[in-house]
């Protein structure tokens, strides 16, 4: 696949009067990410229908029912690419202000993350200059990172609060979020971690800061519609299991699912809280233990793994893929998109560290930005596969094979999405 038409749509053999699909795509060949059996659920040279915002049909193109195919209203040539579910994004932090490119110098003369952070540093630092902007600013600040991930096929993306610690700017950050979503046409899914990490006037008041978090910030957000879950970072340098506990209580109470930053620099006992809550999701899981493995998989909770900040970090203490296929565990993958651990703008990115780093195949690399991603944001079949009645929520690559959007570095090789069965063009780089 080349070129595809100017304003990614090619308007031929109009004839609406047929009531055919809104959208067709041909020429391609489908990796679906449905679970059937098949590697990738690849269809080749396939055929995908699209009516309004949703898929209606997806096969072989030489099987394709006539009634299906006649008089499309837009057709899409995808010139022998391959098609994809949009990517998801399912874990960032990518709201924020200022950059924390000093604390990377730092961390390169040989200070840790933690040191870093115990000394006032890391997460407070970009809370002390996401406090100062304004929404707009924010907004503007912000907007660059979700452009990037677009433009690299992510058609959903996850947001999280986190860098304001106090009730005004927990919620201007989720609004920020949704503001972004309504701008690029992104959808975006807002999590709540004002349990991030202890704002310094809240220093010698951890239960006062958890009043505060438990209390008013929760049940402003959700009475505001702002926010769709709730997160909490499980950590020496962060909560306790008994304090995310407390949180996770507050976000029962309003019928919010709740996820966890889990055992990412110590064993702490995060992927075991985190079942026993059923989250949707323990992200990071570097240290988590064999109990707490089978303890997800019990509890059906997602694994998200980031390897993004392990990378970053320089950490060397790999997550237990092993244990978490052995026990069944869905595993996702994400950007981790923030200013401190993980300032990762590319989802491919993240999937070919997930392989090179974590040993992950491309297979599941992509399939945990697609299919093992929706179901963290509570959007299982909604979107992540290509199946008749999911979204049309799509990426078009200019690739010969799926497992190249794990193998290029610093490549992309997206040339169009379809977002609500709305098509967009992108410059892909490859
Ligand atoms: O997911 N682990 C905690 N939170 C972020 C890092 C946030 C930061 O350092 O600003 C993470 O890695
Ligand atoms: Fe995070």
């Amino acid at each position: 696949m080349r070129k595809i038409c100017q304003d990614g749509r090619r308007e031929d053999d109009l004839n609406r009067e047929t009531g055919g699909p809104d959208l067709l795509i041909r020429n391609v060949h489908v990796a679906t990410m449905a679970d059937t059996g098949e590697a990738y659920g690849v269809v080749r040279d396939g055929l995908v229908a699209v009516a309004g915002r949703r898929i209606t049909w997806v096969g072989a193109a030489r099987a394709v029912p006539r009634e299906v195919a006649a008089g499309a209203g837009h057709i899409l040539d995808g010139e022998g690419g391959w098609l994809t579910p949009g990517l998801i994004d399912c874990h960032t932090h990518l709201v924020f202000a200022g950059t924390r490119a000093g604390e990377f110098e730092m961390r390169l003369r040989g200070m840790t993350y933690e040191a870093i952070a115990r000394a006032g540093g890391g997460i407070r630092s970009t809370v002390a200059a996401t406090r100062t902007a304004t929404e707009e600013q924010l907004c503007d600040a912000s907007e660059w990172r979700m452009k990037a991930l677009a433009a690299h096929g992510v058609t959903t993306v996850e947001i999280k609060s986190g860098y304001g610690l106090d009730v005004d700017t927990e919620l201007r950050m989720l609004r920020v979020a949704r503001t972004l979503g309504e701008r690029l046409a992104v959808r975006v899914s807002r999590t709540l971690l004002a349990a991030h990490a202890l704002p310094p006037e809240y220093q010698d008041r951890r239960e006062a800061y958890l009043d505060l978090v438990c209390g008013t910030v929760v049940a402003r957000a959700a009475a505001e519609n702002l926010v769709h879950a709730v997160d909490a970072f499980c950590e020496g340098i962060a909560f306790t299991p008994a304090e995310c506990a407390r949180v996770f209580d507050a976000a029962v109470a309003h019928r919010l699912p709740v996820r966890l930053h889990a055992d990412q620099l110590s064993p702490f006992g995060g992927a075991e809280l985190a079942a026993r809550y059923r989250a949707r999701s323990a992200d990071h899981l570097e240290y988590a233990t064999d109990a707490g493995c089978r303890a997800l998989a019990a509890a059906g909770t997602t694994a998200v793994l980031l390897p993004g900040a392990y990378y970053t970090l320089g950490e060397s203490h790999r997550p237990p893929v092993d244990a978490l296929r052995r026990h069944g565990v869905r595993i996702a993958v994400a950007t981790d998109l923030n200013p401190g651990s993980s300032p990762v703008t590319s989802p491919l990115l993240a999937m070919n560290m997930a392989c090179v780093l974590f040993g992950l195949t491309p297979e599941e690399a992509l399939a945990g930005m697609t299919r093992q991603a929706a179901p963290v944001l509570g959007l299982e079949g909604e979107v992540g596969v290509v199946s008749p009645g999911a979204c049309a929520d799509l990426a078009l690559w200019d690739v010969d094979h799926p497992s190249e959007l794990s193998y290029w570095i610093g490549a992309n090789p997206c040339r169009a999405v379809v977002r609500g069965g709305e098509v967009h063009d992108h410059p892909g780089t490859r």
